[in-house]
């Protein structure tokens, strides 16, 4: 069976390793390339599909186009308004889902990480925290606390359900006395090597942190920082991304992929090829 994932850039995509990885856990056979973009994405996925295609994921900056290209939407890929994850049906039609914010709260079970009753406070308000709010208030926390540099799209996301999200500035969150279980940052401050804007009693006081970037090391900026001021719980996302993957591979194929060895597998990869 033949499977792509789909986005511009995609030569870096660890993709097509980790699901070779899974279909060798599962005794199966498949192909999974890499497909950039160029043009829109629906030319790419209808030649993809055409061809034989029977499942693919879509990565940045595809994943609202994708949206609007699947005939159907899960109920996580509707409230994200962003598809990670198209299957063709057996009636030809092109079903949409999105498994990054499930594949977080996977990871954050794995970890152990505080999720039933916590208080969740979310950094950043972009691509990546519009994905895990819905799944976030589904897995019973109390509450959620979104901040971001840019007030308003907090406050927009913050709309998807008022009565349990709270939207604030860092300059708010930083005046208040902090009152959080699990800190996770969905802000694209790891990449640029820089650390989101908050006071480090905040992390201190919740004891869990986790960045939704992953590094080669196993650690991001933000996940240093916080292991620096002593949070006892710390992870960056290369569980989050095997995860989201495997999330895809089930509803390809049906079959179980093992998360915990692939996230070995890919931290031996990774330091290897680092040191290469
Ligand atoms: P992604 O799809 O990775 O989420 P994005 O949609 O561009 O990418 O969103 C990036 C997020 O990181 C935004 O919330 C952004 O804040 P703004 O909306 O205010 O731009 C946040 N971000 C980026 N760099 C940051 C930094 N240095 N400190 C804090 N937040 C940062």
């Amino acid at each position: 069976m033949r499977f792509a994932v789909l986005g511009n850039p995609i030569a870096h995509s660890l993709s097509p390793l980790i699901h070779q990885h899974f279909a060798q856990q599962c005794g199966i056979d498949l192909t999974y390339e890499r497909l950039l973009v160029e043009g829109s994405l629906a030319e790419t996925a209808d030649k993809f599909f055409a061809a034989g295609g029977a499942g693919c994921n879509v990565t940045v900056p595809c994943k609202l186009e994708a949206c609007a290209y699947a005939s159907t939407l899960s109920d996580n890929a509707a409230a994200a308004g962003a598809v990670n994850t198209l299957k063709k049906e057996a009636d030809g039609r092109i079903s949409g889902f999105n498994t990054d914010g499930p594949g977080l709260m996977q990871d954050l079970k794995r970890l152990r990480f505080p999720l039933q009753g916590a208080r969740v406070l979310l950094l950043g308000a972009g691509g990546a925290a519009r994905g895990i709010v819905r799944p976030l208030l589904t897995e019973g926390i109390s509450s959620l606390t979104i901040v971001n540099r840019t007030f308003d799209k907090a406050a927009v996301l913050a709309t998807l359900c008022p009565e349990q999200i709270r939207a604030c500035t860092y300059q708010e969150l930083n005046a208040e006395i902090p009152s959080f279980d699990l800190v996770l940052n969905a802000t694209a401050a790891s990449l640029q090597g820089a650390l989101p804007d908050v006071r480090d009693s905040v992390l201190q006081q919740a004891g869990a942190a986790y960045d939704l970037m992953y590094t080669p090391q196993g650690s991001t900026p933000f996940t240093l920082h916080c292991e620096d001021l002593g949070v006892r719980q710390c992870a960056d996302g290369i569980g989050m991304l095997i995860a989201q993957a495997a999330l895809s591979f089930k509803i390809w194929l049906g079959l179980d992929a093992d998360v915990a060895q692939t996230v070995s597998y890919l931290r031996t990869y990774l330091a290897g090829r680092k040191q290469a």
